[in-house]
């Protein structure tokens, strides 16, 4: 089978992770891939912020837990946390940050990293403390959050075996 087909198909979530970062070249790798996804009118609405330091994944991962009122961990213990925003002036802003978490996580499959989308980053960003992270990153305060995609090597167990897809995904005419 293709190679990019082959990993289309085989891309799972991974929500169990090495300890070990993951490594400058492939996140290089990854956040390249990213930025080449398509978006509306070739606008490029999206940013990605790339967080490795443990301090920020922490305290994201705590807003983003506040969300759901919970105290647990939603990015995994992952090492690596890509969060996508985008501008929301521009029209296709949802749908080309979308693209962008699906570049990012079939990239990182592609090359052996473990990801996953994991979602309220719309909510998190909304926040003051939030609002106060995107004022250290330099980005707008009118950005919206699109999704977290947190990365790292796949653990054991980490990944489940794709559910079947639903009878009827595709209609043919
Ligand atoms: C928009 C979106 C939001 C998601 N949010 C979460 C999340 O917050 N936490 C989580 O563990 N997985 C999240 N996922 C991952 C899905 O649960 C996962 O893609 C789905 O179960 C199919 O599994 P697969 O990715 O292994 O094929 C999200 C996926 C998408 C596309």
């Amino acid at each position: 089978m293709n190679e990019v087909l082959k990993a289309l198909k085989e891309r799972r979530s991974c929500r169990k992770f090495q300890p070990r970062q993951v490594t400058q070249e492939d996140l290089d790798a990854i956040l390249e891939a990213g930025t080449y996804a398509p978006t509306g009118m070739n606008r490029q609405a999206p940013v990605i912020v790339a967080i490795q330091d443990p301090e920020t994944i922490a305290e994201v991962s705590r807003l983003n837990a506040a969300v759901m009122g919970a105290d647990t961990d939603p990015f995994y213990g992952a090492p690596t946390v890509l969060i996508v925003l985008a501008n929301p002036e521009i029209r296709t802003w949802l749908h080309d940050g979308a693209l962008v978490m699906g570049n990012l996580m079939n990239a990182a499959h592609a090359i052996g990293v473990g990801s996953c989308y994991i979602f309220r980053a719309k909510e998190v960003f909304e926040t003051p403390e939030g609002k106060a992270l995107l004022a250290k990153w330099g980005i707008p305060e009118t950005y919206v959050g699109v999704g977290n995609c947190i990365l790292g090597y796949p653990a054991e167990g980490g990944t489940r075996p794709a559910s079947p897809r639903q009878e009827n995904y595709i209609i043919r005419i």
